[in-house]
């Protein structure tokens, strides 16, 4: 078997596999018994479960108050959009369809301008460096108080990872994207002046369309963290996937503040002490899980490209401006206090 047979072979099976839900784990959603007299928390994600930063910290959310808050409180959770897409959820959670959600923070474009911070390239230097971001300063309290007039509260934010690009074409330099379309999530000021400065024409589209969007031709290009490329197979459609950690995933995890004021004081507190716990202990494996799954990509032979540091340099010099852009156009404050925490973050203790 010549190399390409072997690799379309490997690849096609993968790609069968993933439409039917088996290569990544079950895609059913992790519904709870829930008893007369609790309160039901619907929790609705657009990701899969297992194996993904945001589904395995749900489940495990959803597993300690289901076991712990007996008779006060039940958690569902409705993984891959079966419930809504990260568009429909804001006002879903406001009508108290559901009752939890993590969209990610580039999602938020229509309710605070300051959670578009994480779509501005390279900022962070890790995810790491973000965690310590949101540790050591007030930045958490200003996005939560950004999104309370509109009805919602910010429990706390959790991480998945660092973005890469990918193509029907390998980007070894910016000018190798000119001419295609991107899928985005957000139209987001930050992810417009980005797709600009590459030339590329940006397409808003929910999660659940990008795979088949990809396969389709009707997107060339994407950007995403190693967990959701390999879980959602968008690597199968591409020519390469490049190293390019220019931006940072992470989900600001919110309720209708309506909701949360409405329940019984202890049980509020309850809830948001579980929370705590749940984001403290599964932060710390985000980076993990994309790790194993950027190895998945590689067993199953997809391509990815680490740039060197001059090729990487040109990306840095393309993109680094949108930072001043923030500056002048969104909050100076915020992203002064950004480049600061990164600067002094030492997460891997490199003194
Ligand atoms: C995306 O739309 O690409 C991500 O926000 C999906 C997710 O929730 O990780």
């Amino acid at each position: 078997m010549t190399l390409l047979s072997k690799l379309g072979a490997s690849r096609s099976v993968t790609a069968a596999l993933l439409a039917s839900g088996i290569a990544t784990g079950f895609a059913g959603s992790a519904a709870a018994q829930c008893d007369d007299g609790e309160t039901v928390l619907k929790f609705s994600l657009v990701t899969k479960l297992r194996g993904h930063p945001k589904g395995e910290a749900a489940l495990a959310w959803a597993d300690m108050i289901n076991s712990e808050m007996q008779g006060e409180l039940c958690m569902e959770v409705y993984p891959s959009s079966e419930l809504y897409d990260d568009n429909d959820v804001f006002g879903a959670l406001l009508s108290n369809d559901v009752q939890i959600a993590a969209p990610s923070a580039s999602k938020f474009k229509d309710y605070s301008e300051l959670l578009t911070l994480f779509d501005v390239p390279f900022l962070f230097d890790s995810a790491l460096h973000v965690d310590e971001f949101l540790r050591a300063t007030d930045a958490p309290a200003r996005f939560s108080a950004s999104i309370e007039d509109d009805g919602f509260v910010m429990l706390g934010f959790w991480t998945n990872g660092m973005y890469q690009m990918s193509a029907t074409r390998v980007l070894r330099a910016p000018d190798d994207a000119q001419g295609l379309t991107f899928r985005v999530q957000s139209a987001s000021a930050p992810v417009a002046s980005m797709m600009d400065r590459l030339g590329v024409e940006g397409k808003s589209m929910s999660f659940s369309k990008v795979y088949d969007a990809l396969k389709d031709g009707e997107v060339q290009g994407q950007y995403n963290t190693w967990s959701n490329i390999s879980a959602e197979g968008f690597y199968l459609e591409q020519a390469a996937v490049v190293e390019t950690n220019h931006g940072y995933l992470g989900y600001p995890v919110i309720m209708a503040k309506s909701f949360l004021d409405g329940l019984p004081l202890a049980t509020r507190q309850k809830l948001i002490n579980s929370f705590a716990l749940i984001t403290h202990e599964r932060n710390r494996f985000a980076y993990e899980i994309n790790q194993q799954s950027r190895l998945e990509i590689l067993e199953d032979e997809g391509i990815i490209l680490r740039l060197n540091e001059e090729e990487l340099a040109l990306w840095r010099d393309r993109l680094l401006p949108i930072q001043d852009e923030f500056r002048a156009n969104i909050d100076a404050e915020l992203i002064d206090l950004a480049i600061s925490a990164n600067a002094a973050a030492d997460p891997f203790g490199a003194q």
